[in-house]
């Protein structure tokens, strides 16, 4: 799949997922909103601007050769279960951390380990699964910032792993390797974490930095 690949933010109205579409689109990818609502979705389109387009979940899903699925852990079934019959064969991007409120600032895993082997669970074996963006802030994300952050990147498949890479870079941000989707299990973990130094430290929306050199892998 080549950069003309069309992405589908489904949850795009939200926060994470209008931040995503708004730099992807602002980077000259063609970029769907997907919503329980195409209204509402249109609409954020609309106000997001750079071409975006908005539809109804489903249809996003359908339209996307890679979907990004940016909602919260308790819509995550659901609205998996709503894209399925239009993502076999194709890359879903979760983003999903597993939050229970009202204790974010404690490490609570599903029972699959993850949140993305969850989605990998309940969207079945003919979807490759990718999981990122789990550490960067939404509302630094919506600016136009150099936010500095780094998005780790999971996924037993290399090459689609490396695509996702490849968005997040397209974002502004440094994607990362991160390895197998199982891995995904830190970089959701940590996310409590950062939510508690937001709060005890006071820091607006604290992100992760690797340190050392990275040479990127071969493709
Ligand atoms: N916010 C952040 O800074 C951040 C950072 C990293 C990772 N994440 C993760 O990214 C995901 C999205 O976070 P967010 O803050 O963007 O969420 P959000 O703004 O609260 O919700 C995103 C979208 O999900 C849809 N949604 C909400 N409740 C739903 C429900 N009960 N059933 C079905 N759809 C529902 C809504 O879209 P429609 O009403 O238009 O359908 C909403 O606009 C979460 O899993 C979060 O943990 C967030």
């Amino acid at each position: 799949m080549t950069d003309t690949a069309t992405i589908a933010v489904v949850g795009g109205t939200g926060k994470l997922g209008a931040a995503i579409a708004r730099r992807l689109a602002k980077a000259g990818r063609k970029v769907i909103i997907g919503s329980r609502s195409a209204e509402s979705a249109t609409k954020a389109a609309a106000e997001l601007g750079f071409g975006l387009t908005g539809m109804a979940n489903a249809d996003a899903a359908r339209a996307g050769d890679i979907v990004i699925v940016t909602v919260p852990f308790a819509a995550q079934e659901a609205t998996l279960a709503e894209i399925a019959p239009h993502v076999a064969g194709k890359i879903v991007v979760d983003t999903t951390v597993p939050l229970v409120p009202p204790k974010v600032m404690r490490v609570q895993m599903p029972a699959e380990g993850s949140a993305a082997q969850r989605a990998q669970a309940l969207l079945g074996e003919g979807v490759t699964l990718v999981s990122g963006f789990h550490n960067v802030a939404a509302h630094k994300l919506a600016t136009d910032e150099d936010i500095g952050c780094d998005v780790l990147v999971f996924g037993d498949d290399k090459a689609a792993r490396g695509k996702v890479v490849a968005l997040a870079d397209q974002a502004g941000l440094r994607g990362i390797h991160g390895g197998a989707l199982a891995n995904s299990a830190a970089a959701e973990a940590l996310t409590s974490v950062l939510i508690f130094l937001n709060k005890t430290y006071k820091v607006d929306g604290a992100g992760i930095r690797i340190t050392g050199e990275l040479i990127p892998p071969e493709a």
